[in-house]
């Protein structure tokens, strides 16, 4: 069964749709852990109900950057730890984390990648008027939003959208396409070639916009 590590910063609804597609017997892992980097994330409140184990570090109480993300790959590793969930963790993770999970660490981020990324991806898709947008499941890399694509769900956008609209339409995509993602990794149907995730299933995954989730 695959071994998960979880690091949100705020409210963990994603994480919490990762807990429900568990105990729902969807997703076969088990989450070994949530790390945080806020006191007050409604995240530690969620995994006390689940019974899971929540540890808060704060990148100010450590020296510098290397030493907080080696921290944390170390709490990680201790746990048995074989994927990464970021879960609405709001900074960019350091390379000391990366090169110990190299494409081992998946982020969800709310909008069509390369398109809009880092914060507020929603706003930016009003902003420019686009009319679709959606979001993104991809592994971490050493840049801001850039790793590989695992799998994406679009949304229209409406004209009398406002940013909470959008986000809420993004969101409820994002409950779907996390847990399938993670889903996909733990039965070893995704390997990344030449920067590009591919994805083996019984399908036709060639085309994962608002992917069935079976
Ligand atoms: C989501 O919009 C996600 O795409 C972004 O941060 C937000 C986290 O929301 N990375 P939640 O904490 O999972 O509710």
């Amino acid at each position: 069964m695959l071994t998960i590590g979880v690091l949100a910063s705020g409210r963990g609804s994603n994480f919490q749709s990762i807990i429900n597609s568990i105990d729902s017997g969807y997703l076969k892992a088990k989450i070994a852990v949530l790390i945080t980097d806020n006191n007050d994330a409604y995240a530690i409140e969620r995994a006390k109900n689940s019974g899971i184990e929540s540890i808060v570090m704060r990148q100010k109480d450590f020296p510098d950057n290397d030493s907080y993300y080696t921290e944390i790959s170390d709490e990680l590793m201790k746990r048995g730890v074989e994927l990464t969930i970021l879960a609405g963790f709001m900074r960019v993770v350091g390379k000391t984390l990366i090169e110990k999970f190299r494409n081992r660490i998946m982020n969800i981020h709310p909008a069509l990648l390369p398109s809009f990324p880092g914060l507020h991806g929603q706003k930016q898709a009003l902003d420019y008027g686009v009319r679709l947008s959606g979001c993104t499941v991809h592994f971490v890399d050493e840049g801001v939003d850039t790793g590989p694509v695992i799998i994406q769900a679009a949304v229209p956008v409406y004209d009398a959208d406002t940013e909470e609209s959008l986000s809420e339409r993004i969101l409820e995509q994002e409950h779907r396409i996390f847990p399938y993602a993670i889903k996909l990794f733990s039965e070893g149907k995704m390997s990344v070639s030449g920067g590009r995730v591919i994805v083996e299933s019984n399908k036709d995954d060639s085309v994962l916009i608002n992917p069935p989730l079976k």
